[in-house]
Order: C-alpha cells, then structure tokens, then sequence
C-alpha cells in the first residue's frame, strides 16, 4: 500500500546521498499525532553515511512534503519522518480493503493441507477439542480467503484397540439396538469395560483378539466398527455445524492400513527401522536430537506414528501439496518432531511440514472437569453459553432488539466462546474467562457483532445499499475520522499477517480495535446529521467498517447480526 510514496522516497535518500540501498521501511503509528505513516528510515542510515539523522530525515520530509499526495511532512523525535496524506490520496487507497473484504479466486497451485479437529472415534468431543477446531479452521479460512488452493483434512481417530475393547462391552453388556445408541452411551460402556477389566483380565486378551479381527475383515466386528463411527460423525459434524466449521476431507487413521507395510519395509531396507528391544522396530533419531521412536511394537501391530507416516506418504502422492500444516496441541511436540524426522530421513520429496501448535486451555473459574472429574463436553459448554447469552439479552431489556433472540443467544453464546480463544496468542495458555467473553465492552464477540449491528442501524437509517462510494475528496479529517480510516486501510496488512504467521489472535486484536475506532468516531463525529460533504463521507466509511467487522468476523468463525 502506498507503494507509490514508498517508492520515491527510497529514490529520494538514494539520489541525495548516492547510495544503492536504502529501501524504506514504513510503520502505521498507532497515534494520530504520528500522522498516516512514518519511517525511521534516517536512524538507520545515519550510521553508514556519518550523518545526524535529523539532517537526513529533514531531507526526506522536505522532499515528500512536495508529492501531491501529502499533505504534510515532519522530523519527530530522534529523526523519525511523519507524513500526513492527503484525505483524497487516503480515500483512493481504501480501495485495496474493499477488495480484502471478498476472497481471491482460487489458484491453480499446489495445495495447502490444514489437518485439523482430527477427534477420536467414540468418545465425544470435549472442550479442549474445540482449540484444533477453530484455530485450524480460521487457519484454512485465512488462506482460502487470499486464493490458496487449501485441503482441510480431519485425520480421524478411528482405529485402535479401544474398538476392541468397546467390542467385547457391547457383546457383554450392550442392548437394544446399537445404531440408536449415543457417543455417550459408548463411552459408558468403555468406562464399563475398564471397570470389569480389573476383575477380570481375560477380558482384555478377548478384546485384542476382537480387534485383530476388525483388522483382518471380520464382517460383525466390521459392521459393529462402521457403525459406531457413523453415530460419531453425526454427533460431531452437528457441533461443526454449530461452530461453522467444515472440513473437506475426513480420512480415517483406519484408511492407512494396507498403506503402513510398504513403508515399514522401506525404513527397514533403507535402515532407518531397526530391531529393537521384544521384536520392536525402531527409528534412531539421535543425529537428530531426539529420543528413539518405536514404529512397529514388538507385536508386530502398528502404532499412532505408523499411521502418520503413511498419511504424509499419501498426501505427498495425492495432492503434491507445497505445504502440509497440522494443527495440533503443543503436547504432541515430540511426536511431530519424530515423526518430520523421519519422513526426512526416508529421504521423500517433501512439502513445507509444520506443526502448528496451541497452549492449554484453562476456565478461569477453574472448572475444566465436571464434578465426577469428567472432562467437560464441548457440546454442554456451547449450550450453557448460548443460555448465558439468551439471559444477558434478557437482563439488557430493550437495548437490544431482535427478530429472533434464540438465534442472537446462540450466535452471541458460541460466537463467545470461539472469540474468547481464537482472540488469545495460540502459543500460550489460553484462559477462558466467561465473563470476559461475554462482555459487551472489551474484546469480546458481543462487541465486536454488537459495533457491526450499530453500524448496520445507521446504514438502515440512511437507507444505502452496503457499498458506498466514498467521495472524490474531502476537505480534511478530524483526528476520529483518521483513526478510522488508518484502521480500515491496515485490513489487507493484517490477515496477511494473520495468514503467514498462523495466528488467528492477530486479526481478532485489529478487530477489536477497528470497533474501538468505530465507536470513539461514531460517540464524536454526528453523521446523519452532519452537512454535505461530511455527511457522504462518514455513511462511506460507516458502510466499509460493517463489511470489515463482517468479513473479518467470518474468517474467525463468527456471525454478527444486522441488528441487535
Ligand atoms: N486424534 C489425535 C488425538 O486426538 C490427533 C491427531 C492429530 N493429527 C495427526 N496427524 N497425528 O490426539
């Protein structure tokens, strides 16, 4: 952006001083005071050319205070340059976020794979699941929006002993029939079959012996295994839906069963596999700093690691993808360090591989378990914050309006939560705070969908469509109106930043300040009120912070109401 004044100013400092190189690298300053942008250019080169970087900055400014762009140019501080724009050069430029608010059409290039949600078969999800869930899919979000070719894969967990083992409780315990049952009720009887096991250990030699024939086609255990996912994925693709999360692809572990042998033999002949301890196989990892790997047990079965091998093998084949990102807590570190290891070590043609990983999370009232230490339900935390929210609209009266309150208390409930982490830096703990989330004045989602419903009621008012054009020119900003249009034009910047860094907290942290633009211009500056040509102006950017709030809040997962 801007790429215009950039660029004369790099001219500038190398005509004057005679150097090559001396490219500009230009800074938003958060304070209107600072102006529209500012270099600290002079403080750099000052070193190099024996200069003071005051004379070198009052060239600068001298120099730009000419372009018919600016409208003015000062030294700052140490040898900062400060430019103010013209309203109209700054007007023409907000174009690029008009544009930044649809996405790019798809390229034709290798693919990006976004791997996450990725749950385990049987067991419902809990709320920890919901951190892969929406940091991977606002991940994928971010880069279908800039035209990535992206393939998001959910790598199921639905194979393993516990498919054995729940086997063994259903013929034992089981009744009625099985495709009516719940996640939960599966999970009683694993939790059934353990209790048992205690008594009596014959029950789990039957259980390894049920799942040896699940792997070798056994058509009851089979059907018995299909089914029990089946009931799964219904159950988790309704709480998709709830999150507004969809994953293109959902390949099972299961699927990578006739894929591992290959591959083990390659390691093996390659010696990258060896014997280990109890007929084991193992990859020595200590050239590469990490501890061994097992991956065939001294049973010959194949584990967790064997499985991610052969995925990497078959996405390489499948899609020639340029990068593969697997969205997984930091916990699994080792495994995905062992596992990159290894491919490597295969010697295989490999995409850019990277463990995109997240922190904890934690309640700040503590309760991450229930009070029979299970862990929470993802579904039950959605359903208490959609309650949560139909009572904060209730309590708030007729300050808020709705059409449909159920509809807002489920937008607001679940939008609350996904903000309340999706707002956090992944790479630390996240701490969800109820009230935080639910708060109608911080960085939250109720303000962000709140500021997004005010804007709309001003638009409904001034009875435009949703593009308004902005004026050719207008005579000079107040310091709101610049704050408002400085935050709108740093849109693009930032959900490439967002994009390239993987952090979905970035783009939530300029949106919570976009409204807090929004809110300082609307509490200052009349605007149906106010005379032409103002008056064209602030409904112009009114109409163009709604459709950032909107397009930002989607690629983070969120909805926001048109009124509220
Ligand atoms: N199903 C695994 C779990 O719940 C996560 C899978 C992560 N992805 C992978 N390719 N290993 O722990």
């Amino acid at each position: 952006m801007f790429e215009d004044l950039q660029a004369k100013a790099t001219k500038i400092l190398c005509t004057e001083y005679g150097i090559s190189d001396c490219s500009v690298a230009w800074e938003r300053p958060a304070q209107p005071e600072f102006g529209d942008l500012a270099t600290p250019v002079s403080m750099q080169l000052a070193k190099t050319l024996k200069k003071n970087p005051k004379v070198i900055a009052g060239v600068l400014a001298e120099q730009l205070a000419k372009d018919s762009s600016v409208e003015k140019a000062e030294v700052a501080g140490p040898g900062y340059v400060n430019v103010w724009l013209k309203p109209e050069a700054l007007l023409g430029e907000l174009k690029h976020t008009r544009e930044a608010c649809t996405a790019k059409v798809t390229r034709k290039e290798a693919p990006v794979i976004v791997e996450y949600s990725s749950p385990n078969i049987a067991k419902p999800l809990g709320i920890h699941h919901i951190l892969t869930t929406v940091i991977g899919q606002v991940i994928a979000n971010l880069y279908m929006h800039e035209g990535y070719n992206v393939k998001t894969v959910n790598h199921i967990g639905d194979w393993g002993t516990q498919f054995g083992k729940l086997y063994v409780a259903w013929k034992q315990w089981g009744n009625g029939d099985l495709d009516k049952k719940t996640v939960d009720e599966l999970l009683a009887l694993y939790v059934q079959f353990h209790d048992e096991e205690e008594k009596n250990p014959g029950l789990e030699v039957e259980a390894r012996n049920a799942f040896r024939q699940l792997e070798e086609g056994n058509d009851d255990i089979r059907a018995f295994w299909k089914t029990v996912v089946d009931i799964s994925m219904r159950e988790i693709h309704a709480l998709y839906e709830r999150l507004h999360v969809h994953l293109a692809y959902e390949h099972g572990e299961s699927m990578y069963e006739n894929a591992m042998q290959p591959i083990v033999e390659e390691g093996k002949k390659k010696k990258i596999f060896s014997l280990g301890k109890e007929g084991a196989f193992i990859a020595d990892l200590e050239q590469e700093n990490l501890p061994p790997a097992i991956v065939i047990k001294g049973d010959g079965g194949t584990i967790y690691l064997t499985r991610d091998l052969a995925t990497v093998r078959f996405r390489i084949d499948e899609w020639q993808p340029q990068a593969s990102l697997y969205v997984v807590g930091q916990e699994q570190q080792l495994h995905f360090q062992q596992l990159f290891a290894i491919v490597k070590k295969l010697g295989w043609q490999l995409p850019h591989l990277e463990h995109v990983s997240f922190g904890r999370m934690h309640f700040a009232d503590g309760k991450m378990s229930t009070r029979k230490g299970k862990i929470l339900k993802l579904e039950d935390v959605l359903d208490e914050a959609t309650e949560r929210a139909a009572d904060l609209i209730k309590s708030r009266g007729d300050s808020i309006q709705s059409d449909d309150p159920q509809a807002l208390a489920e937008m607001m409930g679940v939008g609350a939560v996904v903000y309340g982490i999706i707002s956090q830096n992944r790479k630390m703990d996240i701490l969800f705070d109820w009230d935080k989330a639910l708060s109608f004045e911080g960085n939250s989602a109720p303000y962000l969908q709140y500021t997004h419903a005010r804007a709309r009621s001003i638009l409904r008012k001034a009875e435009v469509k949703n593009e308004v054009p902005f004026p050719k020119d207008a005579d000079s900003f107040s310091n709101v109106e610049r704050s408002l249009v400085g935050g709108l034009l740093r849109f693009p910047e930032v959900i490439l930043e967002a994009r390239a860094s993987h952090m979905p907290h970035v783009l939530a942290t300029y949106l919570y300040q976009l409204c807090q633009n929004f809110n300082a211009f609307y509490n200052s500056e009349p605007i149906l009120q106010s005379p032409e040509p103002q008056k064209s102006l602030r409904i112009a950017l009114t109409a163009l912070t709604a459709t950032v709030l909107k397009s930002g809040a989607e690629l983070l997962t969120l909805r926001v109401p048109d009124r509220m």
